[in-house]
């Protein structure tokens, strides 16, 4: 179903037809997720929340190498795609559903091993819902759980360029509206938690190459309580 009066009603749609095209992004993992996985394995996680999943790329990837996976995204072609290919390939631990991340996450207080993201935080999201959506992983994350996720940052190609979206977005020739960190904007969205690294890395999936950071955040194995 595709929601009614949301500010990027238009974005969802935008989705929905980009999907159209079997593996938008390619079929093989991103850049993040191949360079996440280790740590997720060492850190023994098992159950890994991906937000903003599209048509899976990562999703099978995590669900190969051993984790449960719930798999979010507000578009339903995207879903349904990744389940028929969980179905195809035998794969039992992905549970795939549609889910627009601004009406929070349907999960318990400190149940969730690691959060994952690729270029989700970085879609047309307001500085209000970014803020509300690190909250929510704050919560139902498990103390010493991970938050992962990519943005696309001030040295990407398209920062800056073609249409001014909104604060810090920009909305590129194929429609998609887009907002770009700097690192400062990223440790001002971590406070309260541990920066395990900010580090720098492209992504050269089609149609063309993004730069992004790579973002590792801890929820604090202790919360400092307020006086
Ligand atoms: C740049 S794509 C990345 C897809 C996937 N992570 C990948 O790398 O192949 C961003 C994804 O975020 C989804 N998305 C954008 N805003 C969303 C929202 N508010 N709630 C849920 N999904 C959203 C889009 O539908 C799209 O699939």
């Amino acid at each position: 179903m595709i929601m009614t009066g949301r500010r990027s009603e238009g974005q969802q749609r935008q989705w929905e037809t980009t999907y159209v095209q079997k593996d938008f992004f390619g079929s093989k993992p991103s850049e993040l997720a191949e360079s996440v996985l280790p740590l997720m394995l060492q850190e023994k996680v098992r159950d890994v929340v991906e937000l903003g999943c599209g048509q899976g790329r990562d999703t099978w990837y995590f669900a190969r190498n051993g984790l449960f996976v719930t798999a979010m995204d507000y578009s339903e072609a995207g879903i349904c795609q990744l389940r028929d290919r969980a179905n195809d390939m035998n794969l039992g631990n992905i549970k795939g559903q549609v889910h627009d991340v601004r009406d929070g996450l349907p999960f318990q207080d400190n149940s969730i091993d690691a959060i994952y993201s690729h270029m989700l935080m970085c879609m047309e999201l307001s500085d209000e819902e970014l803020q509300s959506i690190m909250d929510e992983c704050f919560r139902v994350l498990r103390p010493g759980g991970l938050k992962i996720f990519s943005v696309r940052n001030d040295h990407d190609p398209h920062y800056g360029k073609f249409d001014a979206a909104g604060k810090d977005m920009w909305r590129n020739p194929m429609g998609f509206v887009v907002h770009f960190f700097t690192k400062e904007q990223i440790e001002s969205l971590a406070k309260g938690w541990e920066i395990v690294h900010i580090k720098e890395f492209e992504d050269r999936s089609p149609p063309f190459t993004k730069k992004l950071y790579e973002v590792v955040l801890r929820k604090p194995k202790r919360t400092v309580e307020a006086f």
